[in-house]
């Protein structure tokens, strides 16, 4: 499935695209053919990106610095691209913004620090690119990285929780209001992968090595397994795929979902005795 002209030439904007998991992505898609934008706040994590990215796999990465936050360096940062390539055939929204805290501790500028990156800056961009491609009358794939407590509510990050909730809910109702124009909206929701932006801020231990317990496949993920997922939703062989959301997880968010997942750590003599009490009840 993963011809190395799969996204041949696509143009595709990464929001985050300097670090983590939006660097690996716009790897993946520029191995695929594609020609990256990757763009954030942070100028030096982006020069050294394009040029690390360029060089390994020769293709072509344009970089621009935005906050997401402020609609007028959205705009400029649509035209930048739309202006170097000539189009924007694909906008992923990936950059964000989280950290783990007691919510009572929480000021306003907080919960707004988290709001205003995710929920805000997504819409922004998702707005100013849409915009652009119903007058240009064209098509075009978006697709939104939220997270799996998205539809379970998160405690110690509800506002990256609420955040990526309505993100989910922006890309299904585009993706119905849209579909007329040729726009396709889709959502990734991933588990833990290891990035130092999410572990540093998310794990008092800097790492999310400690929770393989919680996951059925018992491990993390791996950059790979969410770029090649990445690659196909904005490739053509997704042609049909609009409003959906694709859990990449390993199975976390069901195992802590089910009432009996915890019975994984019962030894065989504990489900011998519990075997017996429960045929005694007869
Ligand atoms: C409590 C905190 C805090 C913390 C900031 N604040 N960090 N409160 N605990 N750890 C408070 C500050 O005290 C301040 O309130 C307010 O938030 C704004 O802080 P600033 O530092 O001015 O914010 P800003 O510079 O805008 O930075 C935004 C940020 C920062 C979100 C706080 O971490 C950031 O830039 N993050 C970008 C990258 C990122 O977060 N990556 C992780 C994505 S991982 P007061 O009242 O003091 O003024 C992810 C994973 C999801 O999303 C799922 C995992 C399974
Ligand atoms: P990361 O490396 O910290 O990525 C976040 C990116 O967002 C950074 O490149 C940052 O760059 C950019 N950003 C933050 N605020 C911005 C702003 N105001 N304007 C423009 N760019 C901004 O963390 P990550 O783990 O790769 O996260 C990537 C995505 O995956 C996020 O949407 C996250 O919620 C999601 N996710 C991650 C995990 C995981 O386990 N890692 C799990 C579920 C979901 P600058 O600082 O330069 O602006």
């Amino acid at each position: 499935m993963f011809q190395p002209d799969l996204l041949k030439d696509k143009v595709i904007l990464v929001t985050g695209g300097g670090s983590g998991l939006g660097k690996s992505m716009g790897k993946r898609f520029l191995e695929l053919g594609a020609k990256l934008a990757i763009a954030s706040r942070r100028e030096e994590v982006l020069a050294a990106t394009a040029k690390e990215l360029q060089d390994a796999t020769g293709g072509e990465v344009f970089y621009t610095t935005c906050d997401i936050r402020k609609p007028d360096q959205v705009e400029q940062m649509m035209d930048a691209v739309w202006n170097h390539y000539g189009t924007i055939d694909v906008l992923l929204n990936n950059a964000a913004g989280n950290f783990a805290a007691p919510t009572a501790t929480l000021s306003h500028r907080a919960v707004d620090a988290v709001l205003n990156i995710v929920l805000h800056g997504t819409w922004y961009c998702t707005l100013a690119l849409g915009k652009k491609w119903i007058a240009e009358e064209r098509g075009g794939t978006m697709l939104n990285i939220i997270a799996t407590y998205a539809w379970t509510g998160a405690p110690f990050v509800a506002p990256s929780a609420t955040a990526k909730a309505g993100v989910m809910a922006l890309t299904q109702s585009l993706a119905v209001e849209w579909g007329k124009y040729g726009i396709r909206m889709n959502a990734i929701a991933p588990g833990p992968f290891p990035t130092e932006g999410a572990a540093m801020r998310l794990s008092p231990t800097g790492s999310f090595e400690g929770r393989l317990e919680s996951i059925p496949l018992r491990r993390l993920g791996k950059h790979d397994e969410l770029s090649n997922l990445a690659a196909y939703l904005v490739s053509d062989y997704s042609e049909y795929i609009t409003g959906d959301v694709i859990t990449i997880d390993g199975g976390k968010w069901l195992a802590g979902a089910a009432d009996f997942s915890k019975l994984d750590q019962l030894t065989e003599e504990e489900w011998a005795q519990f075997a017996a009490q429960a045929k005694a009840q007869k």
